[in-house]
Parts: structure tokens; C-alpha cells; sequence
């Protein structure tokens, strides 16, 4: 994810369509809150509105689908609550991977696999193992992820390569840098989507949203559904991009 997209221009790839769409699943606690249930309800909730928008997406002709699942700085909430959201990706693998792969689908994880437990990191290997040929959809999920923490990596590894003797720090511009990103082969999120009201990216892809359309959207993920995802397709579509240049109408 270290490149800007370069703006497409027909079928399912024309510039208004975004090939890349990337969502902050924000909300699942005021749901929940708000209906007198648990917190794990609202997230359990939370995996049927996953699961359904997964769905969507392939049938919208979105290529991309990114969804941030855990934050390295969710590690702050409540034991109970990791241990619900963690038993809820194991079930979510279990159940739902025969499915995403008969659908197409390549699963794709980003974020810190160091310090998890090892029958969660196996689960995560199988899942991008089985589907690695399928190229309907890829869903990219940032688990246990970080953008600070995604880029210090990167300034390390490129900082090895400086300390062992191959690399010469003036060879390292922007694009390099992205190269020892996460996922480097997928493009930047042409949209992202954050739910619940809040308007912050809290940590998320924050390299590769330089020029991302951002759309904050006032429903608690679990209420958010295809409707939802078109009406912020067409926001989207209403937005003019300019990657620093001048507007289409100026001309450029
Ligand atoms: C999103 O919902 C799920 C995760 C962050 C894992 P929240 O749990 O953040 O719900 P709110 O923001 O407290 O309502
Ligand atoms: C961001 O939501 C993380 C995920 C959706 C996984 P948070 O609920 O953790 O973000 P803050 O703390 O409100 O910024
Ligand atoms: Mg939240």
C-alpha cells in the first residue's frame, strides 16, 4: 500500500468507482451500550455487519477491502474484552473461511503477528495460505495493527540494510519507504470510511491515506450494511481528487 492509486477510468475501475475501500468499524460499545446489552454483543453484532458488507463489496466490484479489527492500542482495554474480540476472529476463521474462499475472496492480514497467541497466528496463516490465488476480493485485515508502529518497522529493516553495509541512506525516498510497508503490492485506499461519528483515523494506514477520501459516517458498525457502503461510495463519488494538482474544471 505504497503507492497512490492512479485514477482509473472505465468498468468497475473508473475514477469515481474507489477500487480500494478501507474501513474503521467504530461503535460496537454504544451500540451495545444503547440497547442495554454487553459490549461483546456489539461486537458480535459487529462480525454479522462484517460479514454482510464483505459481501457487498465483492458485489460492488471494490477489489480491496481493508478493515481495521484490533488496534496495537486496543491492548488498553479490559483482559475480558480482548479475550471476546479474540475468540471472535478464531470464530470468525473457523466459520466463515470455507465461504471467503469458495466467494473468491484472498485474505490478507496486516499489523504485528509477534506476541500472539501462536493458534491465532496459525489460524491467520491458514486463512492467507488457502485463499492466496483467489483474486475476487482481497480483504485485507489490520490486526493487532498500528500505522506508527508499521512505519517504525520499516524505518528499521531499512535501517539494518544502512548498518549492514547494502544500503545507502540517500537511496531511501518515499516510495522505498512504502516498499518495506506491510503490504506494499496494494494499492492506497482510495476511501476511507470511518463509522460511529468519530472523525479520526486512530492510528490507521496514516501513510498510505495521504490522498485517501475520508467519509465519517454516523451509524454504529453494527447498523452499518450495503446501503450504508453505497451511500458512501457516492459520497465518495461526488469528491474531486486532485493529488496536488489543479481541479478538472481549472484544468491542469
Ligand atoms: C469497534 O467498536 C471495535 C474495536 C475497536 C475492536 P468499539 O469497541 O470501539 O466501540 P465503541 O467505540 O466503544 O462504541
Ligand atoms: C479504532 O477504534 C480501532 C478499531 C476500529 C479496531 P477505537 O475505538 O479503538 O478508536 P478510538 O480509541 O476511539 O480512537
Ligand atoms: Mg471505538
Amino acid at each position: 500500500m505504497s503507492n497512490v492509486a492512479a485514477p482509473a477510468t472505465e468498468g468497475p475501475d473508473r475514477a469515481d468507482h474507489p477500487l480500494h475501500v478501507a474501513i474503521i468499524m467504530d461503535g460496537n460499545g454504544r451500540w451495545a451500550a444503547a440497547r442495554g446489552l454487553p459490549r461483546a454483543e456489539g461486537h458480535r453484532r459487529g462480525v454479522e455487519a462484517l460479514r454482510k458488507v464483505v459481501r457487498a463489496a465483492s458485489e460492488l466490484g471494490i477489489l480491496y477491502l481493508t478493515i481495521f479489527s484490533f488496534s496495537a492500542e486496543n491492548w488498553s482495554r479490559p483482559a475480558t474484552e480482548i479475550g471476546d474480540l479474540f475468540g471472535l476472529l478464531r470464530r470468525f476463521i473457523r466459520n466463515d473461511l470455507a465461504t471467503l474462499h469458495r466467494d473468491g475472496v484472498r485474505v490478507r492480514v496486516i499489523g504485528e503477528r509477534e506476541g500472539l497467541e501462536p493458534d491465532i497466528c496459525a489460524l491467520l496463516k491458514e486463512a492467507e495460505d488457502l485463499t492466496r490465488d483467489n483474486n475476487r476480493l482481497n480483504l485485507v485485515v489490520a490486526f493487532n495493527y498500528g500505522s506508527r508502529q508499521e512505519i517504525a518497522h520499516a524505518a528499521q529493516r531499512l535501517a539494518r540494510e544502512v548498518a549492514d553495509g547494502k544500503r545507502d541512506p540517500s537511496s531511501i525516498d518515499a516510495d522505498t519507504l512504502g516498499q518495506y510497508l506491510d503490504a506494499p503490492d496494494i494499492p492506497d485506499p482510495d476511501l476511507i470510511i470511518r463509522t460511529s461519528g468519530e472523525q479520526r483515523l486512530s492510528n490507521f494506514l496514516m501513510w498510505q491515506a495521504a490522498y485517501s477520501e475520508l467519509v465519517f459516517v454516523p451509524v454504529h458498525w453494527p447498523d452499518f450494511d450495503k446501503a450504508a457502503l453505497e451511500g458512501a461510495i457516492a459520497e465518495y463519488a461526488r469528491r474531486e481528487r486532485r493529488f496536488g494538482g489543479l481541479a478538472a474544471k481549472t484544468g491542469s
